[in-house]
């Protein structure tokens, strides 16, 4: 097996290529995307060869970079091809397909600290998810062109193309190695998943089929067996920290990065598995983490977690957020963002999760954001008889703890602000209010504050966190 090395051609528009010989990493071409009949543009990002064999890893250009995968000569369409330029570029017949600006990863950032060995990619990845997530990005990507007044620098909620790095996790130059799932899979718990991304696991472990993980501490381990023996030692069942919140089966954990050194590394670097544009940093000392669990008579098992800053001079309230993949599209997400505000507003202060969002991100934060304000103008009480309900933007910021920023792209991407007769008001129209209530009812999980047993500390008077 062997990993070709990046090769810069210089070659004009080059269109049909006979045979995938001439094929180079950096090229563009149509490729087949697993489990559907779509050929998407994709670059080609590495190119091995396996006992005579050629495949190549291939990035789809306006696709998310966790539907990357490595596919065989029969999925490239050779008819087609752009060959890289000296200036990074492809050239070819179809330049019409570039990756649209500000959803592009190569995110300009300080370079990369994975502290830990990185591996190189071993075997075929095929990601399970493809058709759904290809869907989700084709219905972003057409929101995308509908989109108007957005200037290049910043995207729609404000987010910077280029952010400040902080976070347990920074955005990170994406380079070969980088770029390419490493870890083909991992077992935590009941559940086996497939990684998104590239995460710094160590060498030696990316190499074998699976990293198994253990539920409660988040060690990783080589073998099943490795981490049976592990079992026998550890015998915590529930993260470590304090439980601040329990209501029913839910329960929050709150976990200072710098007393649970250990844990919070181990809980970012299995993160960064499903996080592509963040980049994993070992100090783990400015940040807590809240990690939401589900327990049952096995122990607590981890649902997901946000981190955050101890102190946030931008006034952040979650620098990562993550629900594992098993436990996705099930309203957790909602919950963790629910809970983040949560803090917020126990803190006394707006918050605003950290830049870039990802792509679900995005989509999470935006449909919290519209249902935490419709239903604030819904239920508002008018002031006096046969007058409308009124309500400020500061109000609604101190109601739900969103940052000001945030309730406005949130008004305006729901189209709901007017102009009339002078004045700024906002016209519900039944169909939203109907819509509203059927999603507020799909809520089955909320976050209960009197279930939340936490007090705020003020990390800027502690000489030291
Ligand atoms: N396709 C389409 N819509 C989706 C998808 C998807 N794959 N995933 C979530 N959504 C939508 C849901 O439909 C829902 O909106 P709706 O209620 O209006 O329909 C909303 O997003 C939230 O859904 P939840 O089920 O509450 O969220 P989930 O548990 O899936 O978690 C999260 C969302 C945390 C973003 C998850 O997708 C994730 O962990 N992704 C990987 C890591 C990541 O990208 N984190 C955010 C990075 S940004 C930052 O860290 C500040
Ligand atoms: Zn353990």
């Amino acid at each position: 097996m062997k990993i070709t090395t990046k090769m810069e051609v210089d070659e004009d528009i080059s269109s049909i290529c006979e045979s995938t010989s001439a094929l180079t990493e950096g090229c563009r071409l149509p490729v087949r995307m697993h489990g559907t009949d779509d050929w998407p543009l994709a670059e080609i990002v590495s190119i091995k060869d396996v006992e005579g064999t050629k495949i190549f890893y291939v990035h789809y250009v306006d696709f998310n970079k966790r539907l990357d995968e490595w596919v065989s000569e029969d999925y490239l369409d050779t008819r087609k091809v752009q060959f890289p330029r000296r200036d990074g570029t492809a050239t070819g017949q179809n330049t019409g397909v570039t990756t649209p600006k500000k959803f592009s990863h190569s995110v300009t950032g300080p370079a990369s600290r994975p502290t830990s060995p990185i591996s190189l990619p071993n075997n075929d990845i095929v990601n399970g998810s493809a058709v759904l997530a290809a869907a989700l990005q084709k219905k972003m990507n057409r929101k995308r062109k509908a989109t108007v007044v957005e200037n290049e620098e910043t995207s729609q909620d404000g987010q910077n193309v280029t952010p400040r790095q902080s976070g347990s996790m920074v955005t990170h130059h994406d380079d070969v190695v980088t770029r390419m799932k490493n870890v083909e899979m991992i077992e935590l718990g009941r559940h086996r998943i497939k990684p998104w991304y590239f995460a710094p696991y160590p060498q030696e472990l990316c190499q074998t089929t699976c990293i198994y993980i253990c539920e409660f501490c988040l060690k990783y381990r080589k073998s099943k067996k490795c981490l049976e023996r592990h079992l026998m030692k550890c015998n915590i069942r529930h993260p470590p920290g304090n439980e601040i919140y329990r209501k029913h089966t839910i329960s929050f954990f709150e976990i200072d990065g710098r007393k649970n050194k250990v844990y919070a590394q181990n809980l970012c670097l299995l993160a960064k598995l499903f996080l592509d544009h963040k980049t994993l940093y070992y100090d783990t000392d400015p940040f807590l983490f809240y990690v939401m669990t589900e327990y049952d008579s096995r122990g607590f098992h981890i649902v997901g977690y946000f981190s955050k800053e101890k102190e946030s001079t931008e006034d952040y309230n979650v620098a990562c957020i993550l629900t594992m993949p098993p436990y996705q599209r099930k309203g957790y997400g909602k919950l963790l963002i629910e809970f983040s505000y949560e803090l917020s507003k126990f803190e006394g202060k707006t918050g605003s999760p950290e830049k870039p969002l990802s792509d679900l991100g995005l989509l999470s934060y935006r449909s919290y954001w519209a249902q935490t304000i419709l239903e604030i103008f819904i239920t508002a009480k008018p002031t006096g008889d046969n007058e409308k309900p009124t309500i400020t933007i500061n109000e609604i910021c101190e109601i739900t703890s969103i940052k000001k920023e945030d309730v406005i792209s949130t008004l305006q991407n729901l189209n709901l602000i007017n102009y009339y007769k002078g004045q700024y008001i906002v016209c519900i129209s039944r169909d939203i209010i109907d819509q509203h209530k059927k999603a507020m009812d799909k809520r089955k999980i909320r976050i209960d504050s009197k279930c939340l047993h936490w007090t705020p500390k003020d990390w800027s008077k502690r000489s030291k966190w």
